[in-house]
């Protein structure tokens, strides 16, 4: 094959390849210590086929916005959406829902799917995040008109700076106090 035909041929076969968020992509090895994503306000995103950028310009988008294919967004180590190819499931806007288990081994996905996956304290994913107005795409942050999860903000900084995955960080005494009040209320029930 002369230079020509060669390359040719290798455009042809990165084109056959070219990247797709596909469920054989999405796996474990996927999700990756907290800190280690990029921050957007007070929750992290990724791109599993390196689109960060419109990533994070839809995630500050004071208009909102559709998330580009591959997009990840956490808010907490244990949960994750995930932008599958476009068409997957028009219901979930192509989101898919992730309950994760993190320990300082890794990530093991422990549920996934579309509008089923409920996480440990038996909420809805779906249910809940359906309710964001239609420009967030899915997306609640504290304004977007989905009901309250029982969280502060502080609490949730404090659950992220404990990302087990992660090197350990130095905890303020608010981290502390809110990692208290959590278990409490979580013990409450
Ligand atoms: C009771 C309703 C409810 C349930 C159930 C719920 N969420 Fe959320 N989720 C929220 C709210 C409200 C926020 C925003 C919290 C904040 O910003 O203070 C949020 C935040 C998030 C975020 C950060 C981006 C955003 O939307 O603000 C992700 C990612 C997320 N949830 C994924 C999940 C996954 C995955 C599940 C299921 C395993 C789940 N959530 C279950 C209500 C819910």
């Amino acid at each position: 094959m002369g230079n020509r035909s060669g390359l040719i041929f290798s455009l042809l076969m990165s084109a056959a390849f070219l990247p797709h968020a596909n469920a054989e992509e999405v796996s474990d090895a996927t999700f990756r210590c907290l800190n280690d994503m990029t921050a957007v306000r007070h929750f992290y995103v990724d791109n599993l086929l390196g689109n960060i950028e419109e990533t994070v310009a839809v995630a500050n988008n004071p208009k909102g916005g559709r998330y580009p294919e591959g997009a990840v967004v956490q808010l907490v180590p244990s949960e994750a959406m995930v932008k599958r190819e476009p068409g997957f499931n028009p219901a979930t806007n192509d989101w898919e829902f992730f309950e994760l288990a993190v320990s300082p081994e890794g990530t093991a996905i422990d549920k996934r799917g579309f509008a089923e996956v409920v996480n440990k304290f038996g909420g809805n994913c779906f249910a809940c995040h359906v309710q964001a107005e239609p420009q967030w795409d899915l997306i609640c942050d504290n304004n977007h008109g989905c009901a309250p999860i029982p969280l502060t903000r502080g609490m949730i900084t404090a659950i992220q700076k404990t990302d087990p995955r992660c090197e350990p960080v130095e905890l303020t005494d608010e981290d502390k106090a809110n990692l208290k009040a959590l278990q409490a209320a979580l013990a409450a029930g």
